[in-house]
């Protein structure tokens, strides 16, 4: 039997960029050699109270770009985490083998904290467990391998901590799991700061029209010393040339190297040819997507099948922590 492979994606509604570089390139790349199992994660999108209506229909766009990005239910397992309950009650066992030291140090609970204590927005216990319930998502299926951007290594040393601690107590039950990086870990949004992320508005969409992310590229950070269009420019210190090196042919990359340093191009030449190769690989995508829009029960029959495969698996798990903890 292949090795498992275990990931996880929230609901935010649209995908983006860096979403699809940083992790689902390799969710379908892995699919073909891997047990693979990936999960949108609607239980931990109630840690910021989306609106109901709205993280139902959250889930369903989740999983239609996933489809779309190519996914395939007879490849891989694509499930939602609540279909699965077995996920928050393992979430519940490993919080009590969870220190909660621990839960203060993840630096995105920091970062999300913070940003909603600015806006004066309530904190959720649940944002201050949530490494724990993404801990018990992996655990569950045993998985060895979990490809993730950067945002989540710390959350997945979390998860090895919990594994020996919980052995500690209860005896081997878990495997370790090891995240997988893309080379693009961490893609930056278009103010060239911040990693690209929809709470933050700084990002391309997957599905978004190619007139709006034209429209969304023209203002977006380049190197600073380019104040004019015959300023030559340094491509290792623009936003824009780090993201054409992750979609651009490789046969390219000079041409617009040299045009940067030379100002043989100006920056929003550099920005249309980001614009195409966005659009080289997002058109596919789009179309997919909408075929699935016209055969929207291809989503229900993918999501049903790849909750009773989760579950089957689930089951077997939970049963045996619930013995080794007294449970039963
Ligand atoms: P989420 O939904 O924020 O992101 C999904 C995946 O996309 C990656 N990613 C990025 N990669 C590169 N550059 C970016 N700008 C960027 N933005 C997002 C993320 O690293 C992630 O791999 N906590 C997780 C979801 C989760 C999970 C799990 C992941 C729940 N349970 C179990 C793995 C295993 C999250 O919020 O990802």
């Amino acid at each position: 039997m292949a090795a498992r492979v275990f990931s996880g994606i929230q609901p935010t509604g649209s995908l983006h960029l860096g979403n699809y570089l940083g992790a689902i390139k390799s969710y379908v790349e892995l699919q073909d050699r891997y047990d693979a199992i990936y999960c949108i994660v609607d239980d931990h999108a109630l840690t910021i109270r989306p609106d109901p209506a709205e993280l139902r229909a959250n889930v369903r766009e989740v999983a239609k770009t996933l489809l779309a990005c190519g996914l395939d239910p007879k490849r891989c397992t694509l499930f939602v985490q609540s279909h699965v309950p077995q996920h928050t009650e393992l979430a519940w066992i490993l919080t009590c083998v969870t220190a909660y030291g621990e839960l203060g140090r993840m630096t995105q609970f920091k970062d999300k904290s913070e940003q909603a204590e600015s806006k004066g927005d309530f904190i959720s216990a649940g944002l201050f467990v949530y490494p724990v319930l993404q801990a018990a998502d992996i655990l569950l299926y045993r998985a060895s391998i979990v490809p993730v951007g950067e945002d989540q290594v710390q959350h997945l040393e979390l998860a090895r901590d919990i594994v020996r601690r919980f052995h500690s107590v209860y005896g081997e039950t878990f495997v370790e799991p090891q995240p997988l990086l893309s080379p693009a870990k961490r893609i930056l949004g278009l103010d060239g700061v911040h990693k690209m992320s929809k709470s933050r508005g700084n990002e391309i969409g997957l599905l978004e029209a190619p007139e709006t992310i034209r429209k969304k590229l023209a203002p977006a950070k380049t190197d600073e010393a380019r104040k004019r269009r015959q300023d030559p420019g340094e491509p290792t210190k623009c936003n824009i040339y780090s993201l054409h090196r992750f979609v651009t042919p490789a046969a390219t990359l000079p041409v617009i190297e040299v045009g940067c340093r030379t100002a043989g191009i100006g920056c929003l030449d550099c920005k249309g040819i980001l614009a195409e190769s966005i659009e080289t690989i997002a058109k596919p995508i789009r179309e997919r997507a909408a075929a699935i829009d016209a055969n929207p029960k291809a989503i229900d029959d993918a999501l049903e099948q790849g909750a009773r495969r989760a579950t089957e698996i689930a089951g077997a798990t939970i049963q045996q922590v619930r013995e080794r903890t007294g449970l039963r």
